[in-house]
């Protein structure tokens, strides 16, 4: 069985959650693809050098979740040949025998066009980042600064820019809780499975 969810959406929109989620509730293998990114761009030297060599080790490093490696991450995801060397990994593991939920940013616009289900999980930026100041602490006004510069860097690049696909479900998540998220993604998928 071949099934693909693609969950795309800005920063701390709650994507992860909701993957992890739904990854636990139907059996399905999850890829954090933003994870990608942090290792590229926490590793240094040549980004694109970086991107075709990443090794699991670059995806073990446990400062891929500061605020810093975001920024590093989107900095390096505007270049079309990152991008490009980390597409077929992506593609596999997406049509993995037993099911994917793959989140981030494209996976239902490029990555996985043909997805059976796609969902485009966002809320207001001061929701967003009150959610990641929660998680990072420190100065909660700089923390809304970065996820927006982050966002607008994300929609506004050439390749792969950050938008919802055209036959995506919209789930604005400002006013839910985390488990009324997660229902709402679920009985969506429910519905789409048969
Ligand atoms: O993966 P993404 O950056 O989109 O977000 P996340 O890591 O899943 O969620 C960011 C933070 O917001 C986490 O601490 C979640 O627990 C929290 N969250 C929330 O408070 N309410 C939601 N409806 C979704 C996420
Ligand atoms: O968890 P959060 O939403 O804050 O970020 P992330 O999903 O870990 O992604 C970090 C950065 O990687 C994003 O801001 C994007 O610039 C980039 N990214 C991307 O370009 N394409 C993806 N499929 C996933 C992440």
């Amino acid at each position: 069985m071949r099934f693909t969810v693609a969950i795309d959406g800005p920063a701390a929109a709650g994507k992860g959650t909701i993957s992890r989620a739904v990854a636990a509730r139907f059996g399905f293998a999850h890829l954090d693809t933003g994870a990608l990114y942090r290792a590229v761009g926490v590793k240094g030297g040549d980004p694109v050098a970086a991107a075709r060599g990443l090794t699991a080790g670059d995806l073990a490093r446990d400062d891929l979740r500061t605020l810093e490696a975001g920024q590093a991450a989107s900095r390096i995801a505007v270049i079309p040949e990152v991008r490009q060397a980390l597409l077929d990994f992506q593609r596999a593991f997406a049509r993995r025998e037993g099911g994917a939920v793959l989140d981030g940013r494209d996976i239902g616009t490029v990555i996985c066009p043909g997805a059976e289900v796609k969902l485009f999980v966002t809320a207001s930026p001061e929701v967003r980042a009150h959610r990641r100041w929660l998680e990072v602490g420190g100065d909660e006004a700089r923390v809304l600064a970065e996820v927006k510069e982050r966002d607008a860097r994300d929609m506004n690049r050439a390749d792969a820019p950050l938008k919802p696909a055209a036959d995506a479900m919209v789930l604005d998540t400002s006013e839910m809780s985390i488990d009324e998220a997660v229902a709402a993604a679920i009985a969506h998928i429910e519905a789409l499975r048969g």
